[in-house]
């Protein structure tokens, strides 16, 4: 009998990754998202990677009576991997109790109901943006978790705090919160990828933009920070790697091997990667010239920031296997796959 696992969010750019891999792994998958960030052809994708189509729900989980009907129709969820949650950190800055409402009511009410329907475990998409800027590099999980930069971090440790109270005060479930650092790439296959609505935020979909011509020129956010090229440094993590993570975690909770109710992870390479290098290293593995400019600081930015993934690699048995390179060419291959099916 195949365990069936809640995917809340799951046509997102994570979730679906995610998806593919539980069911890679075996695992029933329900998705319920209100595709506010996604599209329903994600569920093609998944279909054409693995030949299984999920269930899908397009709900917003912040509606907790319709969360509970849709729980009630899908019986024997074992676990749930909550991706669901508004992520464009400058966005929450300008609309900060939309982010407040969306990302919290969500897990309140999934944490609410998780019992009632004998749900033992819940997967949490942290982010290393509850490091703030760390006092030491690389930063490990007893690091101390900063004044949140942004409305959208701020969630992330409230949330945090939310499920480790919770499970405190007595309720029978587990939880491992996943701090992810910077996830790019796509599925190899390039049915799946990472779909941003509008302009790109984040880097890598804006760089594959300015490579395919879509975008005239990627603005670098700074050149004066105190690291070798000046330009901030992230930790890229490829997001099938990523996506592997979330199953070793859930298959340790529902196996019981967690040794804490609620444990907590780094999910990153360990390697940090500057902006300028990852132009480079994207222009050298595609042969693709990315057009660029130095321009001022972005308001938030951290300088610097990689991960000490060794709890990960010992403790959960997940180690990060991509290279950059060819995470950065899965990247292309998925913005040339856009072009061809007149997306973007
Ligand atoms: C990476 C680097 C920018 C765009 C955020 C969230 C994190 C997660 C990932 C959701 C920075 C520089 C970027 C551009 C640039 N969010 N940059 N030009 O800010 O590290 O992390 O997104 O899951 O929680 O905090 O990611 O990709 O925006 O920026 O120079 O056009 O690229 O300054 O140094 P970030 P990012």
């Amino acid at each position: 009998m195949k365990q069936k696992i809640l995917v809340a969010g799951g046509t997102g750019y994570i979730g679906s990754h995610t998806t593919v891999e539980l069911q890679n792994a075996g695992f029933d998958v329900l998705i319920i998202d209100d595709l506010s960030n996604s599209n329903i052809e994600v569920l093609d994708g998944i279909e054409h990677i693995t030949g299984i189509r999920p269930d899908f729900v397009q709900l917003d989980l912040k509606d907790k009576e319709g969360t509970r009907k849709v729980l009630e129709q899908h019986p024997g969820i074992k676990g749930v991997i909550l991706f669901a949650a508004s992520k464009a950190v400058g966005e929450s800055v300008q609309k900060p109790l939309k982010y407040y409402r969306n990302n919290i009511v969500t897990l309140l009410n999934i944490l609410e109901l998780m019992p009632e329907f004998g749900i033992e475990g819940i997967v949490f998409s942290s982010s290393c943006t509850v490091y703030g800027q760390p006092d030491i590099l690389p930063v490990t999980e007893d690091a101390p978790i900063k004044p949140a930069m942004s409305p959208y971090g701020n969630t992330k440790q409230i949330n945090e705090e939310i499920i480790k109270d919770t499970i405190h005060a007595g309720t029978p479930i587990k939880s491992v919160l996943l701090r992810y650092f910077n996830p790019i790439g796509a599925h190899p296959s390039a049915e799946i990828g990472e779909l941003p609505n509008g302009v790109p935020q984040n880097l890598i979909p804006y760089l594959t933009q300015t490579a395919i011509g879509i975008r005239k020129e990627l603005s670098v956010f700074g050149d004066d920070y105190n690291t070798p090229d000046g330009s901030c440094i992230r930790d890229y993590i490829n997001v099938v790697d990523l996506a592997k993570a979330h199953v070793t975690a859930m298959n340790r909770m529902l196996d019981g091997k967690s040794e804490e109710n609620v444990e907590i992870f780094n999910l990153g390479t360990g390697r940090g990667v500057s902006v300028l290098e990852l132009i480079n290293t994207f222009e050298r593995a595609t042969g693709v010239k990315v057009p660029h400019k130095i321009v001022g600081r972005r308001e938030g930015d951290i300088e610097q920031v990689w991960a000490n993934p060794e709890r990960a690699n010992k403790v959960l048995g997940w180690t990060a296997q991509e290279t950059l390179e060819n995470t950065l060419k899965s990247a292309w291959k998925w913005q040339l796959h856009l072009r061809e099916k007149g997306i973007q």
